[in-house]
């Protein structure tokens, strides 16, 4: 076997390892940069094509192409086909372009490859994590005893959530410690409240909790898609005369499709009467608490027992960075166990933190660098700009589309996301969104509001303004009076 060339494997103090990492990423920007050729969002092949493009039997060869060969097949094959998130031409779901910093902060975490779960795998990490995370309770008012935790994003917060909801319910309420004797005989009968439009990872969180389905209950929305607090009270009540046992609330700060903004003051009223645990799921409205104008929006977001905080919306970090908040740190020992090799007895009078402790997963991300960096970088005001311009652009897009009888409007928007439709046939609509993608390169949502197909902007980039979507919207006319 041949003895590879040194410095060929890892960064090290080697000057030879420091040259050829050093070209590596040189390279690596190039070709980048060379596939940035115009300003559309996907300009890549059909489904179809690009399926027998990439699906070779040669994925493992026998010997190893080197890194210059497969930076060129990549760049001849991949890159011309990837979607374009930073393009004003993207604007499908909550998927945003990612801040320059950020890809510097994903070079410095993924090169130093720290991990989370133990301070001798992240000393300086570990630290800047905390800081962050404090940073941040600060931020959404949830008091002195607070606490957190990074996480992949949206649906573990959920999921780490109502997991406190089920073991906080069951201990507090019904004085049975889950966490050592697993789910109690009564288990059928807890319920979990949450609107009809809210994410489906509350179902899933459900199911992967051992209380299904069937615990979820949805309660009806109001015109504006904002979960209705009476119908959750009557549901709430209909359900203890059942002998059911209502456990939590997950509000949704933002939903997935419209943008909404369930009203926090008065569920978490109701929770506080009923003995429920409140969970705000505000994945998509978590960066609107940055804006000095719009931040009230959101209500009292220190008012929920756990929040769920994603960067890679609104935010613009680059996936993954989600983050995990809760009112009361000592909830959190929900997810703490001794392990041996990582939190060892001696290590709190080591000064060492083990974030571990804390967390569903082991081995973690140093994704708390990116708000670090971002934060700093740009500063409240700066993010503030950027997300006040998204929410402006919103309001400029619904009333444009108000006044013209060509659209429906679905409802008004309270963030950055506006759903309407051509008057016309739902296969109109879905004919349009094709037409847009395959022939135009311009990516925009589809979802269904009131059984109807509705098209969907999601304005999550900046650089969109008021004169792109003029044309945007003159082109879906044209392209429903063409089909
Ligand atoms: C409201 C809401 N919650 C949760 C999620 C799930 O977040 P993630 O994709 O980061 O897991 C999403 C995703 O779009 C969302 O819109």
């Amino acid at each position: 076997m041949q003895k590879p060339k040194e410095g060929y494997f890892f960064l090290t103090s080697e000057s030879q390892s420091k040259e050829e990492y050093k070209r590596i990423i040189q390279k690596t920007t190039e070709a980048i940069l060379d596939s940035f050729k115009d300003g559309t969002a996907y300009d890549g092949m059909n489904p179809f094509d690009l399926k027998r493009t990439i699906h070779t039997p040669h994925l493992l060869p026998e010997q190893g192409l080197g890194f210059d060969e497969v930076l060129k097949k990549m760049k001849e094959t991949l890159l011309p086909n990837f979607l374009r998130t930073s393009s004003t031409d993207y604007m499908a779901h909550l998927h945003s372009p990612a801040l320059l910093e950020s890809i510097s902060s994903e070079l410095i975490l993924s090169t130093f490859n720290q991990s989370m779960d133990s301070w001798d795998q992240s000393p300086v990490a570990t630290e800047i994590e905390l800081e962050v995370i404090a940073c941040l309770c600060k931020l959404y008012g949830l008091g002195d005893a607070s606490d957190g935790i990074f996480t992949s994003g949206g649906s573990q917060s959920n999921l780490s959530g109502i997991t406190l909801s089920r073991d906080w319910y069951c201990l507090h309420r019904l004085g049975h410690d889950v966490k050592k004797k697993g789910l109690p005989s009564c288990y059928n009968k807890l319920r979990i409240y949450t609107s009809e439009v809210s994410h489906f990872s509350v179902e899933k969180s459900a199911h992967l909790l051992g209380l299904g389905y069937d615990a979820v209950v949805k309660v009806g929305v109001d015109d504006l898609c904002r979960m209705d607090v009476d119908a959750l009270q009557q549901l709430i009540e209909q359900d203890k005369q059942k002998g059911l046992l209502p456990m939590c609330v997950v509000a949704t700060i933002g939903t997935t499709d419209y943008g909404s903004i369930d009203p926090i003051e008065k569920i978490s009223a109701l929770c506080k009467k009923e003995g429920m645990y409140l969970h705000a799921d505000a994945a998509y409205g978590s960066g609107v608490q940055l804006s000095s104008t719009y931040a009230h929006r959101l209500g009292n977001l220190g008012l929920c027992d756990s929040l769920t905080v994603d960067f890679h919306k609104m935010f613009l970090l680059p996936i993954s960075c989600g983050a995990f908040l809760v009112k009361d740190a000592a909830n959190l020992e929900a997810f703490d166990l001794h392990a041996d090799y990582l939190n060892r007895e001696e290590d709190e009078e080591d000064g060492y933190t083990n974030l571990v402790g804390k967390s569903l997963q082991t081995t973690r991300r140093f994704d708390a660098l990116k708000v670090w960096m971002a934060f700093q970088v740009r500063g409240k005001s700066g993010y503030a700009s950027l997300i006040d311009t998204c929410i402006e652009n919103a309001s400029y897009l619904y009333e444009k589309l108000m006044v013209n009888p060509a659209f429906e409007v679905a409802i008004k928007p309270e963030i950055s996301s506006v759903v309407f439709r051509l008057n016309a046939s739902c296969e109109i609509n879905k004919l349009v969104r094709r037409k847009l993608i395959h022939q135009k390169g311009i990516v925009i949502g589809q979802t269904v509001y009131a059984g109807k197909t509705f098209l969907k902007f999601t304005l999550l980039n900046p650089l969109i303004d008021h004169k792109k979507l003029d044309e945007l919207l003159i082109l879906i006319e044209a392209l429903g009076d063409e089909v």
